[in-house]
């Protein structure tokens, strides 16, 4: 009771104190977290896909996590991502401090003077002799970021607990942990003043170690007590956000029509206005812990904060005025580079940079559940349904047409016994398409591959499965044309069955992504030199097959898969597709793989999918 009334007491002269630069500080602290987000994350995306490339493990999955960690090059990379990060934080940290430590009479140039002083600590910080920083710094991440770090482990339980579950197997892995959690803790009660001597009594950095723990003795449980009413605070903060969005966009999808569509728009609303919220929650949990901490700095050194005194002769201000703006230009230069080959990157077609390895939605046959197969109705309700891909199956007909059919004939969907190849397309237009899938759709005529590249252009990429007859020499030529002629090379992949198909394609349009699709799998087929995709039966697809195919860098397709649960396996071990009759319901299982486990069970509540 009497830590938390003291914690109180903390907090409120802390928010006091801080209400003369209040805005300031939020901005700054707002405008470093955009340009560290907006530089840092593509470099260390760019970087982890790098390692990844070069150790074969194209995904990292619940089952291979620590067996990825085990590999040295991945650690390594590991490492210079903790280092480029740490670097990061001890900048943002160092102005911080600076911000909160100093008092700055003259508001005209509070930014400047600032700016100034954290140049100086930058230099310092860049000084070999000062590297334990960027390790000490490494130990604030999980303090400072507490809401972030507490989130994710609630949202990935399934990796968190399959981790668990090893930890627990392993005694002496639990006991490094263990050890690692205890480490922390002593870490919080002796070195959380290391910064403050550092950058406000600009001592070195054993001098600051050591002044750190004589300023914490006997203060221990007051210091840790207020860290973690903060960030318990801000996390029951957080909490009552989350739920008050979950309650906003919950009765906003309940309102909406189609109960289907609507847990798909759910999980996209509720999955931007939680990263938005968390971003928010980070950055003032920041400013907290860090004011905090240098107000209890000051209040147990008994000092005040230190008024920047600063030399105002007419020379060494124009000097400063200079060097300020040359060292903006520079950064800003270098901040702008790194993020336009960054944009530039992720724009590039052989980056998957910061392109998130996440399931697709190919609807099978157009969208079958909702419209007669390979019709334009089918490609509009795969729109409408949200489907990453349509797959269609194509042929050609007598007079070299190129036409959406599945079977070889027209018996089953019109009921005569018409083959493809055989007739013209005139007379394949006289066939009607929709009325054996309902009255709704009488009168539906057999599509060309090249009305439904208008119908899908920016809309939806197409799967497109070469069906041939083997009797017309010019099938793949033909499809390549209507291809080229539309612009559709990137957005459409090719597959088949017929692999000397797909050959023809590749040979003929290198930049066609292109699919050996397998109903059967034997031997090692991995290789093949003109698949880029392999779309397997569903009944052949494990983890194993997924990391082989991965290894190669090329990606595993999956049909034709209607099971929810199978569905979740599949998107578990790290397909690329799952093709299916029902693309509104893969979707939803994707999407809320990533809401957080805790609440799945609700959705199924409100929604039932
Ligand atoms: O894309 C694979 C899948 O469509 C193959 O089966 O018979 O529906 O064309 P099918
Ligand atoms: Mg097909």
């Amino acid at each position: 009771m009497v830590a938390i009334k003291k914690f109180i007491k903390i907090l409120k002269d802390t928010i006091s104190s801080i209400k003369d630069t209040p805005n300031k500080l939020l901005i700054f602290e707002f405008i470093f977290k955009i340009m560290t987000t907006l530089c840092l994350v593509p470099i260390m995306a760019f970087l982890f896909d790098f390692v990844m490339k070069i150790t074969g493990y194209n995904y990292i999955t619940s089952r291979n996590v620590l067996q990825c960690l085990q590999n040295p090059k991945i650690l390594l990379i590991l490492l210079l991502i903790l280092v480029i990060f740490s670097y990061a934080l001890l900048m943002e940290i160092s102005t911080l401090t600076l911000f909160y430590g100093h008092k700055f009479e003259n508001n005209k140039v509070f930014v400047r003077r600032l700016f100034l002083l954290s140049l100086r600590q930058l230099k310092k910080i860049f000084k070999p002799k000062n590297i334990g920083l960027v390790f000490y710094v490494a130990c604030l991440i999980p303090i400072f970021n507490f809401v972030n770090v507490m989130n994710y482990l609630f949202s990935h339980m399934e990796i968190s607990s399959y981790v668990y579950r090893q930890l627990l197997k392993n005694p002496i892995i639990m006991i490094l942990v263990l050890a690692l959690l205890c480490g922390l803790v002593y870490f919080v009660m002796r070195y959380l003043f290391v910064f403050c001597f550092f950058f406000l009594d600009r001592k070195s950095l054993s001098q600051s170690y050591k002044k750190s723990v004589e300023l914490s003795k006997g203060r221990e449980f007051k210091i840790i007590g207020c860290i973690l009413c903060a960030n318990v605070l801000y996390f029951i903060f957080y909490f009552l956000i989350y739920a008050g969005i979950l309650a906003i966009v919950t009765v906003g999808a309940k309102l909406f029509g189609n109960q289907r569509l609507a847990l798909a728009i759910f999980l996209s609303v509720f999955n931007i206005s939680n990263t938005t919220v968390l971003w928010i929650i980070a950055s003032l949990e920041m400013v907290t812990n860090i004011c905090m901490i240098v107000h209890m700095y000051l209040r147990f050194t008994k000092k005040k904060k230190r008024s920047y005194t600063f030399v105002e002769r007419k020379d060494a201000t124009k000097r400063f005025v200079v060097n300020t703006k040359r060292m903006m230009i520079i950064i800003g230069t270098i901040v702008l580079v790194v993020q336009v080959v960054a944009m530039y990157m992720v724009i590039c077609d052989g980056y998957d940079l910061l392109q998130v390895q996440q399931t697709k939605v190919t609807s099978h046959r157009g969208s079958s559940v909702s419209a007669p197969e390979n019709s334009l109705s089918s490609i509009h309700a795969a729109v409408e349904d949200m489907a990453d891909y349509a797959e269609i199956d194509v042929q050609e007909t007598k007079d070299g047409i190129i036409v959406l059919f599945h079977d070889s004939n027209t018996k089953r969907i019109t009921g005569k016994k018409w083959k493809i190849y055989k007739k013209n397309y005139e007379d394949l237009l006289t066939l009607d398409i929709g009325k054996w899938f309902s009255e709704e759709f009488e009168g539906e005529r057999i599509p060309t591959l090249d009305e439904v590249m208008k119908v899908a252009k920016g809309k939806i990429k197409l799967n497109i499965e070469l069906k041939p007859s083997g009797t017309q020499k010019d099938f793949e030529k033909k499809v390549v044309e209507v291809i080229e002629e539309n612009g559709f090379e990137d957005d459409c992949i090719i597959s088949s069955f017929s692999y000397s198909s797909l050959t023809k394609i590749k040979k003929m349009n290198h930049n066609i992504k292109t699919g050996y699709i397998l109903s059967a799998v034997y031997g090692n087929y991995y290789d093949l030199e003109y698949a880029d995709f392999f779309s397997l039966e569903q009944s052949f697809v494990n983890e194993k097959v997924v990391v082989e195919i991965h290894k190669r860098g090329k990606e595993v397709h999956v049909w034709t898969v209607n099971d929810k649960k199978r569905m979740e396996e599949l998107a578990q071990i790290g397909v690329d597709s799952i093709i299916t009759d029902d693309p509104v319901k893969a979707r939803n299982v994707i999407y809320s793989r990533k809401f957080p486990i805790y609440s799945r069970n609700l959705l199924n509540l409100i929604f039932d999918y």
